[in-house]
């Protein structure tokens, strides 16, 4: 069910039962990190793979002392400078937090989210919130609780309705190696914003075999209906003379009157409002019947590098 009581909720989380809250990147599905079995149902529900942990959402910065230790300088610099907010810290683990949310890593993924309502939710609440992207594994993120409520229905028994996600992509995550910053997903906050804080940052190499944050799998954030991407759109839509095509791009594009479906991130050209639109209009243009979805390269900086990010694992087989 879809609803804005929060006590409801409340309730629900303390019988160890799963949610779907809003945040300001995407949704989550959350329940109590501290409850294997709730943790269980969160892996159940999402067919994630048992291998890849969870990340647990704090109300403020105090709090963070009851879920981590050793926290290095830079780490204690960028919470204090950026939460609430989409970034997430991979930190040394403290022992209450059960090994499934860290898939048996000593460490633990961190964040305060900046959202109204899941702030006052955690803030009610006598314990954390493990909580990944409300989508079943490999699938789009959702940014709106109907979202949500398409890939679950009723298998939850509430989605805490906060409407759109204001940023649309998901937390940045960093962590440590030493006391050394490493990026290990680009996110919702620029990188560069991140060095203005804390200078370098080692960027981290994708792995599939032994991938230090799935969130780098090759395959994720995926539409199913075939997508491809295109330095020239035009161009590209040429080849396809017979197949049904969607067409996502950054800016408007004049396009012939055999494609109907154009999604235009932002009409501007402005990369924050295009992070914030991208998955709704991938999640309107798979549910089209289109046999082919063509997407742009957005400029490679700032946001333009997470969302190049995330189409390019929506290409990928
Ligand atoms: O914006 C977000 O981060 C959203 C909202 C709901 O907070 N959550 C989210 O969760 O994107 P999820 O589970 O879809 O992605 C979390 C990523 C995964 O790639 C996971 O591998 C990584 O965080 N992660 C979690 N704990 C980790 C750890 N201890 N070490 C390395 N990576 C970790
Ligand atoms: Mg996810």
């Amino acid at each position: 069910m879809i609803t804005t009581d929060l006590e409801l909720v409340i309730n629900s989380l303390k019988r160890g039962e799963i949610v779907s809250i809003p945040t300001e990147t995407v949704y989550g599905l959350a329940g109590n990190a501290l409850k294997e079995e709730s943790v269980d149902l969160i892996f159940n529900l999402k067919k994630r793979p048992a291998f890849n942990p969870l990340i647990v959402h704090i109300p403020d910065v105090n709090f963070l002392d009851r879920v981590a230790e050793n926290i290095p300088d830079p780490a204690k610099l960028l919470a204090n400078h950026f939460w609430p907010g989409p970034l997430t810290l991979i930190l040394k683990k403290k022992a209450s937090i059960p090994n499934r949310v860290t898939a048996g890593k000593d460490t633990v993924a961190v964040r305060v989210p900046n959202h109204p309502l899941t702030l006052e939710l955690l803030k009610k609440l006598p314990f954390p919130l493990a909580a990944p992207s409300a989508n079943p594994f490999g699938s789009i993120s959702p940014t709106l609780a109907i979202h949500v409520y398409k890939y679950f229905g009723d298998k939850i028994p509430f989605i805490l309705d906060g409407g759109s996600c204001k940023s649309g992509l998901e937390s940045t995550i960093i962590g440590f190696e030493n006391e050394t910053p490493v990026l290990y997903r680009h996110g919702a906050l620029a990188l560069e914003k991140i060095k203005e804080v804390i200078g370098p940052v080692k960027e981290l190499i994708k792995n599939d075999q032994n991938p230090q944050a799935p969130g780098m799998l090759s395959k994720h954030y995926a539409p199913q209906t075939e997508t491809i991407r295109s330095e020239n759109i035009l161009e590209t839509i040429a080849n396809f003379p017979n197949k049904k095509i969607g067409v996502l791009s950054f800016q408007k594009i004049e396009l012939s009157e055999e494609i109907t479906h154009q999604e235009i991130l932002s009409e501007k050209g402005h990369l924050e409002e295009a992070a914030r639109n991208l998955y709704a209009a991938l999640h309107r243009l798979d549910q089209l019947q289109l046999e082919l979805i063509v997407v742009p390269y957005f400029p490679n900086h700032g946001l333009g590098k997470t969302i190049n990010d995330r189409l390019q694992r929506a290409i990928q087989k």
